[in-house]
């Protein structure tokens, strides 16, 4: 039987990256995203049909899964994709921004787990990929609350990875170092206005040491190379649960490991400027 995966947030990026991925190694793919008229998927050797989903809405999420069903009657491996960044100090965040990063980030995550999940239980099997971020184990200055819903996410995986290993589902959680994608142009909101006001300095400084950054290479993976990554551990039977993507966040967990944890914070204040007065 063809296997079926689902991915959320496919307009662009990692997501659509992976519904290609996918569907050139025969998969069936349900290729969800808020405006299914706006997509335009190659077919692969199996099938790929496109689903309205917004992560945000129950009835989206609950309509958008058992249209999947129905069409092709079993969801295998689940690929929780669809977010974005919140740029900025936490002071001038307003609730509706930081209301919207987490039932995006981190209640479009669970919302859509469990449309999913009593279907792989009864079968005793499926694998669910949950995408957070390097900033989902080190957190980098004014991204406290993208930061704190990637959190979210790798704890919400991890804890869900043991309750499910005995039912026969894997739980899976991506970190990945920054990828060359729409995600720090149109899916990065901010949560100031004009310079930030009394954060004008640090704001300066933070952006600063990012465009010093894309300069000097850009990003470290393109959305390909993590769609083979994700493919790969969609299929690759392990247990594992973590998997660090990308030669950026592996450098900053090696640091973690070599300086350990308060050396490392240090270490980033320090890079980015913002030592305490
Ligand atoms: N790029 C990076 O450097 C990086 C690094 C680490 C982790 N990530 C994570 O990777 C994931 C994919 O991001 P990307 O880099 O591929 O950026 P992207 O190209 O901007 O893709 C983000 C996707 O999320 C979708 N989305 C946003 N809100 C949604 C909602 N309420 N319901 C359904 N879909 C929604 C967007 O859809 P619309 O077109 O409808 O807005 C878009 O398809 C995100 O979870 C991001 O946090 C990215």
């Amino acid at each position: 039987m063809t296997a079926t995966v689902l991915i959320t947030g496919c307009s662009s990026g990692i997501g659509a990256a992976a519904v290609r991925r996918f569907a050139e190694q025969g998969w069936n793919v349900a290729a969800t995203l808020r405006n299914p008229e706006a997509a335009r998927f190659e077919q692969g050797a199996g099938s790929v049909e496109t689903f309205a989903l917004d992560v945000t809405e129950q009835r989206s999420v609950d309509q958008a899964v058992s249209r999947a069903l129905e069409c092709f009657g079993r969801i295998d491996v689940l690929i929780n994709n669809a977010g974005y960044g919140l740029f900025g100090p936490f002071e001038s965040a307003t609730p509706e921004a930081i209301g919207r990063q987490f039932s995006t980030n981190v209640g479009g995550v669970l919302a859509v787990t469990r449309a999913v999940l009593p279907q792989m239980r009864e079968r005793k099997s499926g694998v669910i990929i949950n995408i957070a971020s390097l900033t989902g184990l080190v957190a980098m200055p004014l991204y406290s609350l993208y930061a704190a819903s990637k959190y979210a996410v790798v704890g919400f995986s991890e804890s869900l990875s043991h309750e499910l290993a005995p039912l026969g589902i894997r739980v899976k959680v991506f970190a990945p170092g920054a990828v060359a994608t729409d995600f720090s142009g149109r899916s990065m909101a901010r949560t100031f206005d004009g310079d930030g006001g009394p954060y004008a300095d640090s704001i300066r400084k933070v952006m600063a040491v990012f465009q010093a950054n894309r300069a000097a290479g850009g990003a470290s993976s393109s959305p390909e190379q993590l769609a083979q990554a994700l493919f790969d551990a969609a299929t690759d039977g392990s247990a594992q649960v973590r998997y660090v993507v990308g030669d950026d966040a592996l450098a900053v967990m090696q640091s973690r490991k070599d300086l350990g944890e308060e050396a490392l914070l240090a270490g980033i204040r320090q890079r980015f400027g913002l030592a305490s007065s």
